[in-house]
């Protein structure tokens, strides 16, 4: 079942990935194109990564449909973040965006098509002509599984340019030496409880989000906020977490994601009186506002008893006035979401709706190059070496207080390839391994081994994965969620505590054959748990309303108070850093009131 710390088996790589998701195969496949040996480690078959899950699209100013330019994109962008996102990393991120969409098209990515054959774009939420004008379509779509086709691409061309996997390993905590440098990371291989340590040149953090911290998610039950865990537990602070994005259409009650395409099609929301909900909110954009102002329409007409449902608890989503055979076409897959989970058929009755949690905006800081960085005395930013981060676990900041739609699958694949760019240039000067602190390494497998203790008879203090992870999930729904205020939230961050504080005392009962993923659970809750430390302080420290952060004691957007970033650490607590302002080549767009 575990590893004496004598035989631990070691394996040196170039560049270990951690992650298998969108961002980590985009990064692993340029750097085994480039000749150099690339580890992935993913707890996770990797077509099984949360990419896979993504639906509508991916933004790219192609003009395929509407008139459109990355500077637009960026205009857009830059407004839906409520200003918070650094305009140099929007700015590379827009203007990137075109090549990343024909990179992938190359990989073999079924991108729906346009009778003229070209690439298929529809609209979504934030999206406008000529900086604020006319709706654009901007997404590039396959159906609405894009993020299944592309992470199959993906892999397919990582399998043929000889990428080394390992499969469902738990990787557990970074590895550094003296100096503060990352060295690679210990690994847990899940079917047989082996550690491994696998000793780098160049770490790559890309494990996704960290939707499990609520109760009611359209995230997947791997998304636990790993690679920020193992981030706070190696000293870096974590960004901007109180900003995290409900989705405005989940399935009520249950979480499951149905996409913005289905609003970027025609379809939209009705409240208990049949009324289109969103001509009141958002006169102009109405449905396809961006998401921050739906979710909290949606949430304001349900509170106010305008719910649909005998619990008035919903609103509804109309589709079925787009007809079978656009539904069919265009959004097979959440109509077949609908048949399973509901027994609907979203061609014939509209869909029950709540906003859903859905991404983590903050995360691990880095610069547009996916180099983490750190505030170091007097500076706001210095690169930690060797470490690099890419994809939601990052914060670089491109989608700062509010993400676009389709801006998720763009962000992913701009920066896994940057973060790849960079490593193969520190690799040309950094070509040797540097020996681990040993230390180091016993720490981390010290902390694997805790759990292999059962409870005694005699420890009643002893608590369980699941009972934590359940309370914290509802902590979190109750006290984090659209709407914020001051008692709501300190009453969250006392909860947190005080379950930070039991998950000490957290024992693994079961010993049996499934005692390995127990063990991957305990280690999953104790990352989640520092992202709900991070998320809650953060958003109750901040008094504005801005983005997805809306709190009803403080609701205006404070721009000379709040235009920065959060960065929450174990050791320092909160700490504050500048916005980016300055975009490398154009104007900056400064802020504005924002109305949609
Ligand atoms: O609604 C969706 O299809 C989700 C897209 C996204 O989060 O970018």
């Amino acid at each position: 079942m575990s590893s004496d710390v004598t035989s631990i088996e070691r394996r040196q790589f170039d560049t270990l990935i951690i992650g298998a998701g969108g961002g980590g195969l985009r990064a692993s496949l340029q750097l085994a194109e480039a000749d150099l040996s690339v580890a992935v480690v993913s707890k996770v078959f990797p077509t099984r990564s949360h990419t896979v899950a993504a639906q509508g699209g991916m933004n790219a100013a192609l003009a395929n449909v509407s008139p459109d330019n990355w500077h637009w994109h960026m205009f857009d962008t830059v407004k839906g973040s409520d200003y918070l996102g650094d305009q140099d990393a929007i700015e590379y991120m827009c203007r990137a965006a075109p090549k990343a969409v024909y990179e992938l098209e190359h990989f073999g990515v079924p991108f729906s098509r346009l009778d003229n054959g070209k690439i298929y774009q529809r609209a979504f939420g934030g999206q406008s002509q000529n900086f604020g004008g006319d709706q654009a379509s901007r997404t590039c779509a396959a159906a609405d599984r894009t993020g299944h086709a592309i992470l199959h691409s993906l892999y397919q061309q990582n399998i043929r340019a000889k990428t080394h996997f390992f499969d469902e390993y738990f990787a557990v905590d970074l590895i550094k030496d003296d100096e503060g440098h990352v060295l690679g990371a210990v690994i847990f291989n899940i079917q047989n409880g082996q550690i491994m340590v696998i000793e780098a040149k160049t770490t790559l953090l890309a494990t996704g989000g960290a939707g499990q911290l609520f109760k009611t998610t359209t995230n997947a039950l791997i998304n636990t906020g790993d690679g920020m865990g193992m981030a706070m537990r190696a000293g870096i602070p974590l960004q901007d977490m109180e900003f995290f994005q409900f989705h405005p259409t989940g399935i009520a009650g249950r979480g499951m994601l149905i996409t913005e395409g289905a609003r970027g099609e025609g379809g939209y929301l009705v409240n208990g009186d049949g009324e289109r909900l969103m001509e009141r909110y958002a006169p102009k954009a109405k449905d396809l506002a961006s998401r921050d102002v739906v979710s909290r329409a949606i949430a304001v007409e349900v509170r106010e008893g305008r719910g649909c449902g005998p619990n008035k608890d919903h609103v509804l989503l109309k589709l079925d006035h787009l007809g079978e055979a656009v539904i069919q076409k265009r959004l097979p897959g959440i109509r077949q979401t609908c048949i399973t989970f509901l027994g609907i058929d979203p061609a014939e009755t509209p869909i029950p709706v709540f906003p859903t949690a859905h991404y983590t905006m903050g995360g691990i800081p880095t610069n547009r190059f996916g180099q983490v960085v750190v505030p170091v005395k007097d500076t706001p930013e210095e690169p930690v070496a060797g470490l690099y981060a890419a994809g939601e676990c990052a914060c670089v900041s491109v989608h700062g207080g509010n993400r676009l739609g389709g801006n998720s699958l763009l962000d992913i694949l701009v920066f896994g390839r940057a973060a790849a760019n960079h490593i193969i240039d520190y690799l040309k000067e950094n070509k040797y391994h540097r020996s681990a602190n040993e230390e180091s390494v016993n720490e981390i497998v010290a902390k694997i081994k805790r759990y292999d203790q059962p409870p005694s008879s005699s420890d009643t203090a002893s608590e369980t994965v699941a009972n934590l992870r359940k309370e914290l999930k509802q902590t979190m729904e109750d006290h984090c969620s659209v709407f914020r205020n001051k008692e709501i939230l300190k009453e969250g961050v006392d909860k947190v505590e005080q379950l930070a504080e039991r998950m000490k005392n957290v024992r693994i009962d079961d010993q049996s054959f499934t005692f390995n993923t127990a063990k991957v659970e305990a280690f999953e809750l104790e990352n989640l748990m520092a992202c709900a430390l991070a998320a809650i302080h953060s958003a109750y420290a901040r008094e504005e309303s801005r983005g997805a952060h809306s709190r009803t004691d403080f609701t205006e957007r404070d721009d000379k108070s709040w235009m920065r970033h959060s960065l929450y650490s174990f050791e320092n607590g909160l700490d504050y850093k500048p916005v980016r302002t300055k975009p490398l080549s154009v104007e900056s767009f400064p802020p504005k009131p924002r109305v949609y």
